[in-house]
């Protein structure tokens, strides 16, 4: 029903040259994956680099984030009509290094959902909690409220054409995974959520990817969860044989 999707966040890793090595070290190694889907997310300044290299194979191209407006006066910043211009098909929305580093909240992370939609890239909007917050108990209530600000308004139809990582703050860069429970669980909330929006339909088509500290040893249990399909990887993502390995995951659900 739902395709998995790898995706790997590259961050603010990977010069023109260093991003290269990487995407061939990937085509080489990758095989079929025919029942699933394998993106990559470069740096902008990589993006034309790796659009070269990923034409006409199965891996697709997205952005780490993107501005709200097509074009102007916006120094610094990269609209979604130039990815779209750079092939690129998916773009990452409000992680959690946007919120905190670079202050982005979720009336402006809201906006960037609706501008990828508009201009036909598939936003993959990132949610979750940070370590006070689940200690405190408020896990879920955050990460639904994030959710719904991001999507408010919107119509189901809009909201089928989203994907949601839910990458848990303190999993991120630690090495301190979710448990494939503690995941599933959020997962399944979220599913929920987005039933409450958009019809279980909807809800039921829509990839929910997991992220945090996913590497080649406990991805094949992250997946074997019914809710979770597919994973936002940072770190592992930035070698091609542990991306590769995650890509490959086993076993494959039906
Ligand atoms: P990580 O990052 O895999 O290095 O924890 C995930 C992310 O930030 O998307």
């Amino acid at each position: 029903m739902r395709t998995p999707l790898l995706a790997g966040n590259w961050k603010m890793y990977k010069t023109t040259g260093e991003a290269r090595e990487l995407v061939e070290g990937l085509l080489h190694g990758l095989g079929d994956v025919s029942d699933r889907k394998v993106l990559v997310c470069p740096p902008f300044t990589a993006l034309h680099t790796v659009r070269d290299l990923v034409q006409g194979t199965p891996i697709a191209l997205g952005a780490q984030d993107v501005y709200i407006e097509p074009q102007g006066a916006f120094t610094g910043a990269i609209s979604p009509v130039m990815l779209r211009d750079l092939g690129c098909t998916y773009v990452i929305v409000g992680h959690s290094e946007r919120r905190a580093i670079f202050g982005e909240g979720d009336d402006l992370i809201g906006k960037k959902v609706r501008a990828a939609l508009t201009h036909d890239l598939m936003p993959i909007l990132c949610v979750g909690e940070t370590k006070p917050q689940r200690d405190a108990g408020e896990a879920e209530t955050i990460v639904v409220a994030q959710v719904r600000a991001a999507l408010a308004g919107m119509t189901p139809d809009q909201i089928a054409r989203i994907v949601i990582a839910y990458e848990p703050v303190w999993a991120i860069g630690t090495g301190d995974t979710a448990t494939p429970v503690d995941a599933q669980a959020m997962h399944a909330t979220i599913r929920q959520t987005l039933g409450e929006l958009a019809g279980t339909d909807v809800a039921a088509a829509i990839n929910i990817l997991y992220g945090g500290s996913v590497k080649p040893d406990n991805i094949d249990d992250l997946m074997a969860q019914p809710d979770i399909d597919g994973s936002l990887v940072g770190g592992a993502s930035l070698k091609a044989d542990s991306f590769l390995r995650i890509v490959h995951f086993l076993p494959t659900r039906g």
